[in-house]
This record gives structure tokens, sequence and C-alpha cells, in this order.
């Protein structure tokens, strides 16, 4: 056991912009409005709201109870409520912030490089040729290891001095850029039908299993949960604090950013007739299309790409801290090691395992669906079971610091009953199509 004391957020302004922090990141700029494209617009985008609702709250209540409660990074916070078999569950928790940083970060990676691009030279005309490039190969190894190496300096300081102060700092920019730039693609002509794509429903491709197992898991991915991130920050709230208030804030900020993101991705797209691009959308589609768009657009162009892949570095170093932050506090609470030792040794071991995505865009695509679809929302039905059956007395954690409210049972027979079983059926969705399609 780690002898310092644990730190804690200098008040509740820096949780929640951490917390914020972690949910908000790639999630909600490329991989909601990919899948958006990928599965049909306002379909897709309906059932993700419903999932953050009845799921995403919930499970998010349930892993900052569990982390305050238990003042330890996930593998002790499962062990001290569950008993020694669910430490099991918070090892399954370290491995998928490993999985998920590795790749996260050669992402990241790219957005650094489009960022630096903008800034210097402008967008170049053959952006396919241009993603190839970048993507895969030396510079995408380069790119990934700057942003780990940054991503683990800012965890080696801590959580007051690293975490709160770089979020403190980056949210507040972030949100301005992001409503900034929804304002700008609001005023370009020809955007409307972007906002008809991104928000006319067509109900019956809600029914479709693929759909809806994607939706789930964007969910999680995108509220940072099933894998321990909230629930390690939470172990470092104080009693004070009204985690369900929390939670519903934390939740709506993510959700508002996701929701804002397609407000300039699609209208921008669309004004610039390029909405072919987005019915064959991939992985790859916000960093091809929408530099198209900035290629066409001239200097204007330039100055819009350069601030939209600025605010995904932001976005995207923040999540990553948090990434980090899973596995660095349980190797502080496990192994006992300092926070320099971890976060050099597993940093850098998750730097190495980045280093194959970075070579390879198929395997990186082959993580991000095993991470997405499998090991968030395997992490999510643990943490339901968990909360709803094992722990003894879950409401007397929320409690601490909110004495009265309205949906409490709703929460408990949330994760109880529905919870459990939507994520069994997604899980088996997900297994399925990744493993026997
Ligand atoms: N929520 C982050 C995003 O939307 O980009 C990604 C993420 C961060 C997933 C932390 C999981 C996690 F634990």
């Amino acid at each position: 056991m780690s002898q310092e004391p644990r730190e804690r957020w200098s008040g509740r302004t820096g949780f929640v912009l951490a917390a914020i922090g972690s949910a908000v990141g790639l999630g909600n700029m490329w991989r909601f409005s990919y899948l958006t494209a990928e599965y049909g617009g306002a379909a897709f985008v309906l059932l993700y709201i419903a999932f953050t609702i009845l799921i995403g709250i919930p499970i998010l209540l349930a892993e900052l109870a569990i982390g305050r409660g238990a003042a330890r990074s996930p593998i002790s916070a499962l062990d001290h409520f569950g008993g020694g078999a669910w430490k099991a569950g918070g090892i399954w928790f370290v491995a998928s912030g490993f999985l998920i940083l590795s790749y996260y970060s050669v992402i990241a990676g790219w957005t650094l490089r489009y960022t630096l691009n903008a800034l210097i030279g402008g967008f170049e005309p053959d952006t396919g040729a241009h993603f190839d490039a970048v993507s895969q190969g030396t510079g995408a190894v380069v790119g990934h290891l700057v942003f780990m190496g940054a991503t683990s300096l800012i965890v080696s300081r801590g959580i007051k001095a690293g975490i709160e102060r770089t979020s403190l700092v980056l949210m507040p920019l972030l949100f301005a850029l992001v409503c900034g730039l929804a304002i700008y693609a609001y005023t370009l002509e020809g955007g409307r039908e972007g906002y008809a794509f991104y928000l006319e429903t067509d109900f019956s491709k809600i029914l479709d299993a693929q759909v809806f197992s994607t939706a789930a898991g964007q969910a999680f991915f995108s509220l940072s949960l099933g894998m321990g991130a909230m629930m390690t920050y939470a172990s470092y709230v104080s009693p004070q604090q009204h985690l369900p208030n929390e939670s519903l804030v934390i939740g709506g900020a993510d959700f508002v950013i996701a929701f804002v993101a397609g407000l300039v991705v699609f209208p921008l797209i669309f004004a610039l007739g390029l909405s072919a691009d987005v019915s064959e959308s991939t992985l790859g589609a916000l960093f091809i299309t929408l530099p198209k768009a900035f290629a066409m657009m001239g200097l204007a162009g330039q100055a819009v790409g350069f601030l939209f892949f600025a605010a995904l570095v932001i976005g995207a170093l923040t999540s990553a801290i948090s990434l980090l932050e899973v596995v660095v506090a349980s190797a502080i609470d496990t192994l006992g090691w300092s926070r320099l030792r971890s976060t050099l040794v597993f940093g850098g071991a998750i730097a190495l395992l980045g280093i194959p995505p970075a070579l390879n865009i198929n395997i990186l695509d082959w993580m991000d669906k095993l991470a997405g679809q499998l090991f968030l929302v395997a992490g999510g039905l643990l943490l339901a079971i968990f909360v709803g059956w094992v722990m003894k007395d879950p409401f007397s954690e929320v409690r601490k610091g909110a004495e009265h409210v309205a949906w409490f049972p709703l929460w408990r027979f949330l994760l109880r009953y529905p919870i459990p079983l939507v994520l069994a059926v997604v899980l088996y969705f997900s297994v399925r199509k990744l493993f026997f399609d």
C-alpha cells in the first residue's frame, strides 16, 4: 500500500471540470460524428440520447459512488466493497484503460499533426492521400509518442497540480471553441441540409441490432464509463459533494458537446457539397471530408480548421489524462509505487502498445471496436451487477452530501433489472458481430 495520504480535488469545480474533461474528447467529435453518419443520422442520435439517460447516467453515478466510497482506484475499490474475487473486475478495467489509451493516443497524434499543418501551411486539397500519409507509419508513431509524452507529464504531476490545473484552463477554452465553431457553421450558406441529415429521424433504423449496440457502446465510450475512469476521479472527491447532481452535470455537458460538435461537422460538410463523402463514412471521415471542406474555403478554412483540430487536441488530452490516471492510480494503490514511477513505467508500456495501431489503421479500427463494443459494455454490465446486487448499501454512499434525491429508487431499480438485461443483449450482438460475422 502507498504511504502517501490520498490527494483531493481542491473543490467542486476542479472535479467537475476534470470529469467533463474525461468525458468530452475524441468520442464526442470524431467518433460521434462518424458513427452518426455511418448509422444513418438522427435515428442513431436519438438512441444514443436514450442510452445516455437510461443507462449512462445511472452507471456514472454507480462509478462515482464506488470510487468516493472506497477512496481507492478500481482494483482496490471493487475489492473493498465486493471482496477479493472482484479484483478481477478491477483488473479488467485497467486492461481496458491500457487498450483504449494506446490507440486513442494515435488518433490524438493525427489531430496534433492536422493542427500543426493548419497553422503552418493550410489543408492540402488531396485530403485522402494526406490522411493515408498521416494516419499510418513513422509520422503517426511520432505523433502518438509526443502525445503520450504530454499526457504522462501532466499525470506525473498529480491531481491538483497536474490534472485539475490542466482541466481548469482547457475545458472553458474547449467549450468556447466548439460553440464558436457551431455559430460560424450556422452562417454558412447551404448548411441547412446538414442539419436535416443530422436531425431528421427515421425511426425504422432504430430497430437494427447493429445500430442498437453501437449506440450503447458509444454512450459508454463518450461518458468514459465501464473502465473505472470516473471511479478513479471520484476517489479524490470529498464527502460533501452531491454525487447525483454531479452525474447529471457531467452527463449533460458531455451530451451537449457531442451534439454541438454535430452542429459544426454536418452543416460544414453539406454547405460545401461533400455530402456524398458522408454516406461512405468510416473512421477516417472526419480527417478526410472536413479538411476537404477547409481546403475549399481558403484562408477562412485554414483558420476554422486550425480551431477545429485544436479543439480536438484539447478534448483528446483531457480524456487521455483520465485513461492514464486509471492505470497509474491502480499501480500506486495496489503496488505501492510512487506516482512518477507508475507514470513512467505504464505510460511507457502504453506508448509501446500504441505502435502497432500507429503503423496499421486496420489494427486501430479493430481495437476501437473491441474497446467500444466489448470492453466498455462488459465493464458496464459488471458495474450494474456490482452496485445493483453486490454492494451492501450503495444508497448510504450517494446520500452523503445529498440527503433526498427523488430518483434514488429508480436508480437502483434500473441497475438491477433493465440495465443488465439490455447490456447482456448488446453484448451478445457485439460478440456475434465482432467474432462471428
Ligand atoms: N470519453 C472519452 C471521449 O469521449 O473521447 C474517451 C474515454 C476516456 C473513454 C476515458 C473511456 C475512458 F475511461
